[in-house]
Order: structure tokens, then C-alpha cells, then sequence
């Protein structure tokens, strides 16, 4: 019902007063490309402004990523579609959200959005969107350093507007919510507060604290649907300082209380391991999923899931690949196992088994016969089952080393094949 901009009041909220910046700095994102867009942008009849984390980073002398968040007064549209005219680039465009994307080579992005208001009708849903202007834009952002914004219109470019502090807390290297309603109005923001808070280096100021502490303690962030819980893990998965994150994230009870769920003992080892060897972020993200409680609303990729679902219930094939004394137990122990799951098994498993699933990875899952079904078909064999029981066969005493030769995997081979069809 309450917008968070007419909502209650703000913690330390100023007054729009744009602000002279004084000399770009280098990190700017190509200021060409920036003067390029406001011009654009003016031609549809509209300022426009850089806002939201590259402004933040740039104040901070941060590299920038590759994507630009560009904030438009009127014709979202109209802006993106000449954007992505001039550089012959794709420009999809969400009519509900009046957002849209243009997508440039190397997956570079311009997001092209609306100044709106959001308008939450219920607590954790997403909120519905209504055009203003940019002042009113930034009292809905989540933190006072995400709520700056950067002039680009061709007159006034460069201006930097920040009417919540933003700049000053960049320097008291706070992380500060706008107003009190904000966790409340979207508690994925409790997951963003720690992103920043441990990417930064800076504190979660006390009464944000406090206000966040207090959401989680009334159970807000249960309310938010798996997805938009899923894609804040994706993102902290992909930073530097995910155990750290992760640390803070399950000490403020957040995932106990999106998922009534307990934090298993081996999660944070498990995890400090896959950080310190420099895992793919997909991997950390498959080996946190493998410990939530996973249900068919859960919406992650096939081979995610089984992945995941893998090293989940490894604790069978853990115990047998302890006993296994041969290569060809191992093999057949790990080769049901997606190879995702066996990437991270490698890095988070005991010395011993894990030294068993690099094997398996780096030396036995390449190991390939020269016997072929159509030489199996000259020895006489028709095709069937049988095939396929004669060729595991041979691969068993080759990884075994029990024949190392062409010459001697054919005639164990026609051995197999005489003995009845390699039943044996
Ligand atoms: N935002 C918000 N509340 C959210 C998500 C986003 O207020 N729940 C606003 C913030 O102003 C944020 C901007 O939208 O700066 C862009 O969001 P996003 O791309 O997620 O964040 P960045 O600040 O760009 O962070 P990052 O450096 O991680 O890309």
C-alpha cells in the first residue's frame, strides 16, 4: 500500500541538491560513452543519469564491471531502442517494470530504465512501478550509496545528485538504509546489506543493523519466493569474499529462516575449501544448493540440480570409494556422478577420497579401448547387451592394467566373446 517513498521517515534523509563533481574520475566508464548516451537520451526528450553501483564505485575509485545502469526521466523505450539503433546492438524492453536491456558485444550491458516510485502492496512481493522523477527515483533504493546519482544529460553533465548522504557515508564507510521500511518492503536487501557490508569493507550502520536483525527475527525473509532467495546466493557465490559473506549471512540467521532449516556442520569448511581453490562461482553455488533444502519450486537448471543432488548424497558412495582398491571400482563408483558434482567433491572431500575423485577426473575417465562394436561384430558377436558387457569388460582390466596392449585387449576380448558372450 505504502510506497517506500511515502512511507515513514527516512534515517538521515536530505534533500535533492545536485551536487558538482569535481573533475570525473578516470574509472569513469567511458566518458564518451556516457556524453553519447545523454545525448541520445536528450533526442527522445529526456535527461538522463548514470546511477545505482557504477556511481558508487566510481566515487570509491573502484574498477567498474561492464555493465552501465542508465536512469531516464521519459520514453524508457524510445531511449533504448536508439541506444541499441546506434550501436546495431538487441534492446529487449519489460513494459511492467519500464526497464530494458541493451545487450552490446562481450556481454556488456546498458540497462535502460524509468525513474520510478515502486509501490509494494504486500511485504517481500515485487512492487509495482510508476514514472517520476529522478529525485524520487532514489528514495526507493535499498542504501544511501546506491541512491546517487550522475548527471549525463548534455547541459548538466557531471552533476552528481545525492540528496540521502551517500557521499558521506562512502567516506564514514557505512552501509545505511534509506528509511525504516526498507527491509521490510524487500528482505533480499538483508542479503544485499552484507553483500556490500564485506565486499567494502564498511559496517552495517547500528540502527540498519538493527532494523535488519529485527526482519529476520519477524520472519520476513520466509516470505520471499525461492527465486529471489536463489539469485542473492548466486550473487554472493560470485564474489571474492563468499565465505566471509556466507559467514555473516548464517550468523544473522538469514538462510535458517528462508528455508526452516539448520546449518549442517561441513557447509562453511566445505565452502572455505571451494574459496581457497579458487572454485567457480557455479561450483560454490551447486555445493550451497546441495545443502538446502531442495524442492521442485526451486527453479535451477537440470544439470545444477543434479549436480547438486549428487553431492548431496554422496555419503554412500563416499564409504564404498573408501574400500575400493581397484581403479575399475572407482570408476564405475564415480562415473554416474555428473561432472560438476565430481569438480567439487575433489576440492571439499577428505585427502583420501578426494585423491580417488582426481583420479577418476584427470586419468581414468579418459581411458578408452581400441576394441569397438564393429570389431566386436567381426569377432562374430550380434549387437545387444552383450556388447556393452564385453566392452566394460576390457575397460575394467585395461584401467586395471590388466592388459595394456591393442594385441591383448583384442584377445581378452575373443576370450569374453567365446566364454558366452562376455557374461562370464
Ligand atoms: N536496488 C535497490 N534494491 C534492490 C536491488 C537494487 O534499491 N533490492 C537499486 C540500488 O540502487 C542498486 C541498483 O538498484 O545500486 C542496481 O542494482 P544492482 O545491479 O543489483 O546493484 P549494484 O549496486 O549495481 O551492485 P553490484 O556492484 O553488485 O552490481
Amino acid at each position: 500500500m505504502a510506497s517506500s517513498r511515502d512511507s515513514n521517515p527516512t534515517v538521515g534523509r536530505g534533500k535533492a541538491r545536485p551536487a558538482s563533481l569535481p573533475g570525473l574520475p578516470s574509472q569513469l566508464p567511458s566518458e564518451h560513452l556516457l556524453r553519447l548516451l545523454g545525448r541520445i537520451a536528450r533526442e527522445c526528450g529526456s535527461r538522463a543519469f548514470l546511477v545505482g553501483g557504477p556511481v558508487r564505485d566510481m566515487l570509491l575509485g573502484l574498477p567498474l564491471g561492464t555493465d552501465i545502469d542508465i536512469a531516464v526521466e521519459k520514453n524508457p523505450g524510445r531511449v533504448g531502442r536508439a541506444v541499441a539503433r546506434h550501436f546495431g546492438a538487441r534492446f529487449v524492453f519489460h513494459r511492467r517494470f519500464l526497464s530494458g536491456t541493451v545487450s552490446l558485444i562481450d556481454s556488456a550491458r546498458i540497462d535502460i530504465n524509468q525513474t520510478r516510485t515502486e509501490i509494494y502492496s504486500r511485504p517481500a512481493v515485487l512492487p509495482e512501478v510508476k514514472p517520476v522523477p529522478v529525485e524520487d527515483d532514489l528514495v526507493r533504493r535499498d542504501f544511501t550509496v546506491n541512491a546517487l546519482a550522475l548527471d549525463i544529460s548534455p547541459r548538466t553533465f557531471g552533476n552528481l545528485l545525492d540528496p540521502h548522504s551517500g557521499r558521506l557515508d562512502l567516506a564514514r564507510r557505512i552501509i545505511r538504509v534509506l528509511h525504516p521500511n526498507s527491509f521490510t518492503d524487500d528482505p533480499t536487501r538483508s542479503f544485499r546489506a552484507i553483500r556490500f557490508a564485506v565486499r567494502l569493507g564498511f559496517e552495517i550502520e547500528p540502527d540498519t543493523l538493527s532494523l535488519m536483525r529485527r526482519s529476520i527475527r519477524n520472519r520476513l525473509p520466509a516470505r520471499l519466493s525461492p527465486e529471489r532467495i536463489l539469485y542473492e546466493l548466486r550473487l554472493i557465490c560470485a564474489e571474492p569474499l563468499v565465505l566471509r559473506m556466507m559467514e555473516a549471512v548464517l550468523k544473522e540467521r538469514l538462510l535458517q529462516v528462508c528455508f526452516g532449516w539448520q546449518v549442517p556442520q561441513t557447509l562453511l569448511p566445505g565452502l572455505q575449501k571451494l574459496a581457497s581453490s579458487s572454485a567457480t562461482p557455479d561450483s560454490i553455488y551447486v555445493y550451497l544448493l546441495s545443502f538446502l533444502p531442495m524442492t521442485a519450486r526451486f527453479p535451477i537448471a537440470k544439470l545444477e540440480r543434479a549436480a547438486a543432488e549428487a553431492v548431496r548424497d554422496f555419503a554412500g558412495v563416499r564409504n564404498r570409494l573408501a574400500r575400493a582398491r581397484r581403479p575399475s571400482t572407482v570408476y564405475r563408483l564415480l562415473k554416474p556422478l555428473p561432472e560438476p558434482a565430481l569438480r567439487i567433491l575433489s576440492r571439499t572431500e577428505s585427502a583420501s577420497v578426494a585423491r580417488a575423485v582426481r583420479l577418476y577426473l584427470e586419468r581414468l575417465s579418459r581411458v578408452r579401448t581400441s576394441v569397438t562394436g564393429s570389431r566386436l561384430r567381426g569377432l562374430g558377436l550380434r549387437p545387444g547387451p552383450a556388447y556393452r558387457r564385453v566392452l566394460e569388460r576390457v575397460l575394467e582390466a585395461k584401467l586395471d592394467n590388466r592388459v595394456t596392449t591393442a594385441a591383448e585387449e583384442m584377445a581378452l576380448a575373443r576370450r569374453l566373446v567365446k566364454q558366452g558372450q562376455g557374461r562370464g
